[in-house]
């Protein structure tokens, strides 16, 4: 019998801190060797000289979620219910196809609603996908009974991130709600991750704008401009330090939200900060297309401006914002359940916020990063693995090409040129928002725990093999230990 059960030799091995060239060893779908030269292999994959990467880690991805009303103001007492388009089996193609091999997605909770049945019906969602995956659970209601009872059980299962959201209708909190959530996951040791943007502000500017007859896409990133995002990641911050909770801010959009995260690092606050391919590539001008095409490009926090794009990448470059994500939120243009549902001449308040962007993450952020000179192959790679990995607590077995971890790799070739067309992102949306950009860089064959189940861009993963990736408690997101006044409410455990 064959020492490896597959070598891939001949790559540029790019660990995120350095590369080299040399062979891979795989068994039992892990790395077990890695040497100038492996040869007693049952399987042989040549990389000819193509760039081997950790397979990409998505930490933030809307896939599958049963929602009601979620990402949209209707303005109904209890919208029905209704669940993303994208389905794990139909997620899992698009991430393979664009080099992610490992997602972190989210268990709903609607407003009056507990979280365990979401679990346990989530968890078989997700079973049907290829791809692995963990979860965080949104809070849109910390009642007693989801937050002492519910909760404690989904951290015992290896859920260990809870999300929440300071605007959307039905989903924000209130000050002292966010405050109880820090609290319990201080208690349990989880990461709480934010969506910063005032709602109250957010509702204010809508009203107005829609009393004006300012109804088109295009008044979507005015009823939110950045002021609004920075003033949510500001006391979102605050209240973290007031409790000594550690937070992931999400899709930061702007530099003036991504400096607040910066001055409490400076501070020794633990804050992390994520942004996503639509903050250094789309605009408000997108918005702005004729007829209702402005809906594709919809999503929160809106896209901003090319200016704007500088300053993240800025922001990206000093370490500020160390995950890009893509915040895959995906809604068909057409159909019942697409950017259309509330008509063709809906409100912005009424069009689905969310852009679909699985496949597109790996390759913009190659191309406007690393091929544009903006950030290093080792940046990249920490960006868009590593880092969230170590954050999610998903690594060393996620996120890393080492000794131990799981055989997730992607071979990129690094000067193959591709215009990007819906038909390239093999997701179940019927639009890109990066239709016709042209990119440098491209994955051209995903490996999953050592089985290769994207070559050439024909995926290949049998439906039902992606596995849940429970987490225990980590050392990153442990609290300081340092309150106000030193007066603890809850004692970290
Ligand atoms: O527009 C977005 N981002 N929709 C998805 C939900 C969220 O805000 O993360
Ligand atoms: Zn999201």
């Amino acid at each position: 019998m064959a020492e490896f059960d597959l070598a891939i030799r001949g790559g540029e091995v790019a660990t995120g801190f350095g590369t080299s060239r040399c062979d891979i060893g795989v068994k039992d779908g892990r790395i077990v060797a890695l040497a100038e030269r492996i040869t007693d292999a049952a399987r042989v994959v040549d990389a000819g000289g193509a760039l081997v990467l950790p397979g990409g880690v998505d930490s933030h991805c809307h896939i599958e979620e049963p929602s009601r009303g979620g990402y949209a103001s209707t303005g109904e007492a209890e919208p029905p219910l209704t669940v993303n388009e994208e389905s794990f089996a139909t997620a899992s193609t698009a991430a393979f196809a664009g080099g992610t091999t490992s997602v972190v997605c989210f268990i709903p909770q609607w407003k009056g609603y507990g979280v365990w049945d979401r679990y346990t019906d989530y968890r078989a969602r997700a079973a049907k996908g290829m791809i692995d995956h963990a979860f965080h659970q949104i809070i849109s209601d910390p009642t007693d009974a989801v937050m002492n009872e519910e909760v404690p059980r989904l951290v015992a299962e290896g859920v260990r991130s809870l999300k929440v959201f300071l605007t959307y209708e039905p989903l924000h909190l209130r000050d002292e709600q966010y405050l109880r959530v820090l609290c319990k996951a201080r208690e349990l040791g989880c990461l709480v991750t934010v969506h910063c943007e005032n709602y109250d502000a957010i509702n204010w500017r809508t009203h107005e704008l829609l009393k004006h007859g300012l109804t088109a896409p295009k008044y979507h990133a005015w009823a939110r401009p950045p002021v609004v995002e920075r003033e949510a990641t500001h006391r979102a911050i605050a209240l973290a330090e007031l409790v000594d909770q550690p937070i992931q801010i999400f899709h930061v959009s702007c530099a003036e939200a991504a400096e607040e995260i910066a001055r409490a690092q400076a501070r020794g606050v633990k804050v992390w900060g994520e942004t996503c391919p639509q903050y250094v590539s789309l605009t408000a001008a997108d918005m702005d297309r004729p007829g209702f095409e402005g809906a594709k490009f919809m999503c929160s926090p809106a896209p901003r401006t090319k200016e704007e794009h500088a300053r993240v990448w800025e922001m990206i470059r000093r370490g500020t914002l160390d995950v890009i994500s893509s915040d895959h939120c995906a809604f068909s243009f057409e159909g019942e359940k697409g950017k259309r549902q509330n008509g063709s001449d809906a409100v912005f308040r009424d069009i689905p916020n969310g852009i679909p962007g699985f496949t597109a993450r790996l390759p913009i952020i190659f191309s406007e990063g690393v091929s544009k000179g903006r950030i290093t192959l080792d940046e990249f790679v920490r960006l868009t693995s590593t880092n969230p990995a170590r954050l999610m607590g998903l690594a060393p077995r996620k996120g890393m090409i080492a000794v131990g971890a799981d055989a997730d790799l992607v071979l990129w070739d690094p000067k193959k040129k591709v215009t990007i067309t819906n038909a390239l992102m093999q997701h179940a949306i019927d639009y890109t928002p990066y239709e016709g950009m042209e990119v440098t860089g491209w994955p051209v064959m995903t490996i999953r725990r050592g089985d290769v189940v994207m070559r050439d861009g024909k995926v290949q993963a049998e439906p039902g093999t992606g596995r849940f990736l429970p987490r225990g408690p980590y050392d990153m997101i442990k609290p300081r230990g340092i309150t106000p006044d030193g007066f603890d409410p809850a004692p970290a455990r």
